[in-house]
């Protein structure tokens, strides 16, 4: 069949889901990972025929993609702060909002000119894409990832390796902490987190593509204790950070407030609560005092 109907046909299946710009950045994320093909070839060559092999793994994609399961898990892979992670159906998929965590974290120690090694702790690591990021940009940096799951563990080690970084991953939980955590003999000088935020309440604002096929386990906390990651991890952090270390956490956009008052209560200092792209609230920063 021509590689132009085969798109065609995925424009008639998925455009009044997807919509068609949508459609186009899905078939041509496809075409260069099952077929090497960049997207100009559908232009440069119009007539190019592919074999039944070759289209097989296009049309199961599609398959999967009417089912809603985000393109990122049919290949497998996605792009975060300029790097490759692999990604599975136990990872949440990186977002562009803790990219700007990454940023604000990388700014802040380089603008202090930071120059001694520095230890890190990323709590609820899940692809690694926040410790592995930072372990890149950041050479003096040792990076410790956490997280429940052994199976997000799995890959987050994997991609340690596929961006040649070395960092050690832990398995714990940060609710109830056993030996992995306890057994780390130093304090930190940064923790940061992006741990589950999501309440059931706001689960009708969320996409099928994420609800579907996302794991819960990322994503959700109970309406009534939303802040229980963060109640946890801040406790963690007064006992397990050094003097003068920061504290960084992505937060829900609609407990800015709430996670102020939170941060104080534990006598962080120079809180501060940053906005998104979006102009929502999604990142703090606080300085152990
Ligand atoms: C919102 S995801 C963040 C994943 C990754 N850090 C990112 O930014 O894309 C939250 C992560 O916390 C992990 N997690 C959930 N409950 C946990 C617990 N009790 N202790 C440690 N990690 C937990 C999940 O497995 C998941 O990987």
């Amino acid at each position: 069949m021509l590689l132009k109907d085969i798109q065609t046909i995925f424009h008639n299946e998925l455009d009044t889901e997807n919509g068609a710009n949508e459609v186009n950045s899905f078939f041509n994320i496809l075409i260069k990972h099952y077929l090497s093909l960049n997207r100009i070839t559908l232009v440069l060559e119009p007539n190019l025929t592919l074999t039944k092999k070759e289209e097989e793994p296009l049309f199961e994609a599609l398959t999967r993609l009417k089912n809603k399961e985000p393109i990122q898990y049919i290949v497998g892979e996605t792009e975060f702060y300029g790097l490759q992670f692999k990604v599975n159906e136990h990872t949440l998929i990186p977002r562009p909002e803790t990219e700007e965590l990454v940023e604000e974290i990388i700014n802040t120690i380089i603008l202090g000119g930071e120059i001694k090694p520095l230890k890190i702790l990323d709590i609820g690591t899940g692809t690694g894409c926040i410790a592995i990021s930072l372990a890149k940009t950041l050479k003096n940096a040792e990076v410790i990832a956490m997280d429940v799951s052994e199976e997000a563990l799995k890959i987050a080690k994997e991609n340690a390796r596929l961006n040649d970084v070395n960092i050690t991953c832990i398995q714990d939980n940060i609710l109830n902490p056993n030996n992995s955590l306890a057994e780390i003999e130093f304090k930190f000088d940064v923790i940061v987190s992006n741990p589950p935020y999501v309440r059931e309440v706001e689960k009708l604002e969320i996409k099928d593509n994420v609800l579907k096929h996302e794991p819960h386990l990322a994503l959700f906390v109970p309406d009534d204790d939303p802040l229980k990651f963060y109640k946890a991890i801040t406790a963690f952090a007064v006992d397990n950070l050094n003097d003068e270390g920061y504290l960084f956490f992505e937060i829900n956009q609609y407990l800015g407030g709430e996670m102020k008052q939170l941060l104080a209560d534990f006598n962080f200092k120079n809180i501060k609560v940053i906005k998104d792209v979006f102009g929502n609230d999604r990142i703090t920063k606080a300085l152990k005092p």
